[in-house]
């Protein structure tokens, strides 16, 4: 059987804990001696990156309007696989992408009102049919992960981006359309309960992450 390939994406909706256990998982693969790439939705590269400032800070006096924001969210991940993913996977590096396709259909059919099949579609040209061998998803109530979000910029001085200024029913449809992915994709996509104190989190998603690690290396 041919090993699985080592492209490891954490989804979630905004405050859920992905920036804080993509940290923990890093040093837990260096230390079995991994090499990691860590990147990014939206960004990972030059354009990505502008793309990202685009979509999270337009301009006031213009409203991005839903259409473009699908289409800028595609365009930053093509470039992001050509330029850093699929060389780091030739490479034989662990990739760990904070938001890939999932969240597109989360956002962008779920919460947004695109349909669904569309969106998958247009995933599978955007993302050059590269998908994850393993997704960790980290659920949470948005009421819970909004507050911690908050909390989080006021903390690093960050301001609120245009998506976390949604409102929670908005959060609320993200949340069920990534629950549905999961239980449409339970192999691929493992569910993590981020309400729990984060050293269970974290030892959950180790064990996941062990658990993968036997069918990639
Ligand atoms: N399991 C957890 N329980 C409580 N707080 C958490 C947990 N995981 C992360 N946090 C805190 O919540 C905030 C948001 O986490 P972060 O990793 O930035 O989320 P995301 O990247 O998904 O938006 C941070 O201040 C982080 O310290
Ligand atoms: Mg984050």
């Amino acid at each position: 059987m041919p090993k699985a390939n080592r492209f490891l994406t954490i989804e979630g909706g905004e405050g859920a804990g992905k920036t804080t256990l993509i940290r923990f998982l890093t040093t837990v693969l260096q230390e079995r001696g991994v090499e990691v790439v860590v990147t990014r939705e939206p960004g990972g590269s030059f354009l990505g990156e502008e793309l990202r400032e685009l979509i999270l800070h337009p301009k006031p006096t213009e409203p991005l309007c839903k259409e473009a924001e699908l289409f800028l969210f595609l365009a930053a991940r093509s470039q992001h696989i050509e330029t850093l993913i699929k060389p780091a996977l030739e490479a034989d590096k662990v990739v760990i992408c904070d938001r890939f396709n999932d969240s597109t259909i989360a956002y962008q059919a779920a919460a947004r009102g695109f349909d669904k099949k569309k969106v998958q579609n247009l995933c599978d040209i955007a993302s050059l049919c590269l998908s994850p061998s393993l997704t960790l998803y980290l659920d949470v109530p948005p009421s819970i992960g909004v507050r911690r979000a908050h909390r989080r910029n006021d903390q690093n001085g960050d301001q609120i981006d245009r998506i976390e200024q949604e409102d929670l029913s908005f959060h609320e449809k993200v949340r069920e359309g990534f629950l549905e992915l999961a239980k449409e994709d339970p192999k691929r996509i493992r569910i993590i309960d981020t309400t729990k104190a984060p050293a269970t989190v974290k030892r959950h998603a180790e064990e996941l992450v062990q658990e993968w690690l036997k069918q990639i290396l």
